[in-house]
């Protein structure tokens, strides 16, 4: 058994409570001067995570893949690639983490495989009608000559979800599915095969001890039979874009939960209460629930909260929500604010216009955050969430108070969306630039070469963790002290109570002994009585608007 999450809640399964680190790999720390983080460079920076307190790492893939996505295009699901490291670099930093008490959650991308790996490679070889074709999602097309794609469904990313391949004999021929990018074939969940294939998968990394899966995509899998026509489509199609009254004929189909209902005994062999985490982009969140029923997942995004706008009454509605439906299925609210496909959230909560998910902001956008204000709010929803109960993720950079980097150069970005929506989308480039480390090393000590895959701002200087370290005021020490009062105080296992009759634009609760006042108002309100045990901003007697500040009696 595993000795991380030892200074976990008492009573508690690890998982109901954590706080989780996302590690986006790629960027995080690069130790071998090659511009691109890599698992060394996890390790290497292990001390640092230990002094935050968090009880958790997700790595994004560091999988072998030719890198259109990032990694989330997977060319062999059980080796690492070269450009993150090797097997032994991975039980070596799963061992440091462990033997610092912090749990190590890797990604799972069941959905597709990258058009490299062997079992599509095998289906383009093997025909039309073979049995290595009905792993994945071929079929012929429509119009006279099969030149029209089989339906109307749009790739996430943008432009149509289906590809024409050609044939051995050099004419076009079937096409097949890819529900993101071109080189993302979509699986065929149907196939018992593909399922069999990913329950070894799944024992190749808990056996080398990893902790659990962040399930990518954990609301796609299985399309509707016959694969009908999307009703909304064409048109772009978000990832967050199935509703009750805009169904996807691609998402939330209820026979993947046939799906988590296999992968939970999988992990429920091992003992050390491995977990699956969905992305699951549902809602309303009564039906986000159900990927958390007790013989499904562990836990599920919280994708309603997220993208919650700033204001005070829809962030107690999406709270209370929230407590409600995954209470009803026992399952643990899993809070979140930002991750590597979305604007960081000090440049989103200042946001002045609509901006869809995975579109991004850049130097074209209507209007640019104010900054000032973003880090103020970013730091205020922060200390918020960090007092809710459950469990929350943290997105690396979050703790420095990273804004989105906007400018970065047109032929510099990376994400496919960004080509495949012909420049209309920036897509989410700007929320995985690499970290900065230190103020003065080359790329602020990411990497020893200053080699960096996007190009880092200038003022990443002043963000830089070294900087942040020794200043009680910075945002990196409003995270730390934020995670050691919600361990000493154990808020995240208590109930949440409202305080009610507060003034407009207050949100305030009660979490055992702590209780939490946040003005998201425009005015300053008065500071209720009580010793201070944390604070986002500055304050005095009064309560800044966008601040949020933790008390006891
Ligand atoms: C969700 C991942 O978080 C995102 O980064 C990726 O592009 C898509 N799934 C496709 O795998």
């Amino acid at each position: 058994m595993s000795d991380a999450g030892k200074d976990l809640i008492p009573g508690t399964e690890w998982w109901r409570t954590a706080v989780i680190y996302q590690i986006y790999p790629r960027s995080f720390a690069d130790a071998n001067g090659d511009g691109v983080g890599d698992l060394r460079g996890v390790t290497s920076r292990l001390p640092e995570l230990e002094a935050l307190g968090v009880d958790a790492i997700w790595l994004s893939p560091f999988y072998v893949s030719p890198q259109h996505d990032a990694g989330y295009d997977v060319a062999d699901f059980t080796d690492v690639d070269p450009l993150f490291g090797t097997l032994d670099d991975f039980d070596h930093m799963l061992a440091e983490a462990h033997g610092r008490g912090i749990r190590v959650i890797v990604d799972m991308v069941p959905n597709h495989t990258s058009a490299d790996h062997e079992w599509f490679q095998a289906a383009l070889a093997a025909g039309p009608g073979s049995e290595e074709r009905d792993h994945f999602v071929f079929r012929e097309g429509t119009g006279e000559d099969g030149s029209e794609p089989p339906n109307n469904w749009q790739s996430v990313f943008g432009g149509p979800a289906w590809t024409r391949v050609t044939e051995a004999d050099g004419n076009p021929g079937q096409w097949y599915l890819h529900l993101f990018d071109t080189s993302q074939p979509d699986l065929n969940w149907e196939h018992e095969w593909v399922a069999q294939q990913f329950d070894d998968i799944l024992r190749f990394w808990l056996d080398r001890g990893a902790d659990g899966f962040r399930v990518d995509v954990a609301h796609g899998l299985i399309k509707a039979s016959g694969l009908p026509d999307h009703a909304t489509a064409p048109g772009p199609v978000a990832s967050g874009g199935d509703t009750l009254d805009n169904p996807a004929p691609f998402w939330a189909q209820e026979p993947v939960h046939d799906v988590w209902r296999r992968w939970r005994k999988v992990v429920d062999e091992y003992d050390g209460e491995r977990v699956l985490c969905a992305e699951a982009w549902v809602y309303p969140l009564a039906r986000m629930a159900k990927w958390v029923r007790p013989d499904e997942m562990h836990q599920s995004f919280n994708f309603a909260y997220l993208e919650t706008a700033w204001d005070a009454d829809a962030l107690k509605q999406v709270i209370t929500e929230s407590l409600h439906e995954f209470s009803a299925v026992g399952a643990p609210s899993t809070w979140v604010l930002s991750n590597h496909d979305v604007v960081r959230h000090v440049s989103r909560l200042a946001l002045t216009f609509d901006n869809p998910q995975g579109h991004g902001i850049g130097p074209n956008s209507p209007a640019m955050p104010d900054l000032d204000i973003g880090l103020k709010r970013a730091r205020a929803a922060t200390a918020m969430m960090l007092a809710l109960p459950g469990s929350a993720y943290l997105y690396q950079g979050e703790e420095l108070g990273l804004p989105e980097v906007i400018d970065i150069p047109d032929n510099a970005r990376q994400d496919p969306t960004w080509a495949r929506t012909n420049g209309e989308r920036y897509g989410r480039d700007g929320c995985r630039v690499p970290l900065p480390w230190s103020p003065s090393e080359p790329a602020y000590g990411f990497s020893p070469t200053g080699a960096s895959w996007l190009p880092q701002p200038e003022i990443w200087a002043d963000f830089a963790r070294e900087v942040q370290a020794g200043d009680p005021n910075s945002t990196l020490s409003l995270y730390t002290a934020a995670l050691k009062a919600r361990r000493e105080f154990g808020t995240a296992a208590c109930d949440l109570e409202w305080i009610a009759d507060v003034p407009a634009g207050v949100v305030a609760f009660r979490v055992g002994e702590v209780t939490v006042y946040a003005n998201l108002g425009d005015a300053p309100v008065p500071l209720p009585a009580g010793k201070i045990l944390l604070a986002s901003s500055p304050h005095d007697s009064e309560l800044q608007p966008d601040t949020a500040v933790w008390l006891t009696h």
